[in-house]
């Protein structure tokens, strides 16, 4: 099975901690450590680290550019980047130890055309994967409506289009039809069209995507509580284990990979969401944009498969 990851807005992530902040002063900090950053390419480092295959596509531009790719190929993540004019962004993360507080400055991104867009839509057509997921916002320079045509180059050569965005784009997306949708709450209600949902409502509203053909399985995430999984046939609540949370940071891309690293093991759309929660929950345990580790990855999904039965089919 392969699986391509689309990140249309990658970014250099940048993060160094100090002591406090304090303006007009010369501030010590720690040595800067440097990530590869933005949704798909997150996802393409979740699912390597669970022992998984991907391609990361993505455009980059300028010495960020060269560093992004060198960062992922240094790690053993294979990419296909469209080389553009200008550089990638960057965003700078600084955490106040004294506090424990993460500050966090997002610069801006070189637009994006539309015909650089497409070369990274040639690479796709041309890789014909099997599972396809787009995951992050659009850049500057794209219209919101762009992930339409990402859900229909998927129909076209039968890829399973897993999208994890949100705001317009999302919505766009949906009205076009694609394989599963991971909202959040936030999300969901946007999707749905109302201001805030209650718990006892999130079946329906994401039953109602799938009967309006938004897509065919839709998975939840409920932070803290797990999620919920969705199909034509029913739903089931996948707790999330209690863990020493961290940083949420990266949580979602760590959940989605997960799930799409599942679904290309052949495993149940339950399995499938159990992983995605293990993943996801593992994320929140490490500072920073550090994803997971593998190995309490595995502790928490043996304890989810083992006890989250007793939570099935619960009313919240
Ligand atoms: N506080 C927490 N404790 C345990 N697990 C958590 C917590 N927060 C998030 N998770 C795990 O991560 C998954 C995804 O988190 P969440 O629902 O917050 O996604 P999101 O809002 O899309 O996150 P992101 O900000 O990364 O996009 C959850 O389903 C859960 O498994
Ligand atoms: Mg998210």
């Amino acid at each position: 099975m392969k699986i391509a990851t689309l990140t249309l807005n990658p970014a250099l992530d940048k993060s160094s901690t100090t002591e406090r902040l304090i303006p007009e002063h010369k501030l010590r900090c720690s040595a800067m450590r440097i990530d590869a950053g933005g949704g798909g390419i997150n996802v393409s480092k979740g699912i390597h680290k669970l022992g998984g295959e991907s391609t990361a596509i993505f455009p980059a531009g300028g010495n960020n550019g060269t560093r992004l790719k060198q960062i992922l190929t240094d790690a053993g993540i294979v990419t296909s980047v469209v080389d553009i004019d200008g550089e990638t962004r960057e965003n700078i993360s600084i955490t106040e130890s004294s506090s424990n507080l993460q500050y966090r400055f997002t610069l801006p991104g070189v637009e994006l055309t539309e015909a650089q867009a497409e070369a990274c839509l040639e690479r796709i057509e041309r890789m014909k994967p099997d599972y396809l997921v787009a995951s992050g916002s659009l850049p500057p320079g794209l219209p919101e409506t762009y992930y339409e045509k990402v859900a229909q180059l998927a129909r076209r050569i039968n890829a399973r289009f897993i999208l994890d965005t949100s705001g317009k784009a999302l919505l766009c997306a949906a009205k076009e039809g694609l394989f599963l949708l991971k909202p959040n709450l936030a999300e969901l209600s946007a999707l749905v069209g109302v201001e805030k949902l209650e718990m006892n409502q999130v079946d329906d509203a994401a039953l109602s995507l799938i009967k309006k053909g938004s897509c065919e399985v839709v998975v939840v995430s409920l932070g803290p509580q797990g999620c919920l999984l969705v199909t034509k046939d029913g739903f089931e609540h996948i707790p999330a284990p209690t863990v020493k949370k961290q940083s949420t940071v990266g949580a979602g891309d760590s959940m989605v990979a997960g799930m799409v690293w599942a679904l290309s093991q052949g495993k149940s759309y339950r399995e499938m969401a159990q992983l995605g929660v293990a993943c996801g929950s593992a994320a929140t345990m490490n500072k920073g944009t550090e994803l997971f580790h593998p190995r309490e990855v595995q502790r928490l999904y043996d304890w989810i498969q083992q006890y989250g039965d007793r939570y099935r089919f619960t009313d919240f």
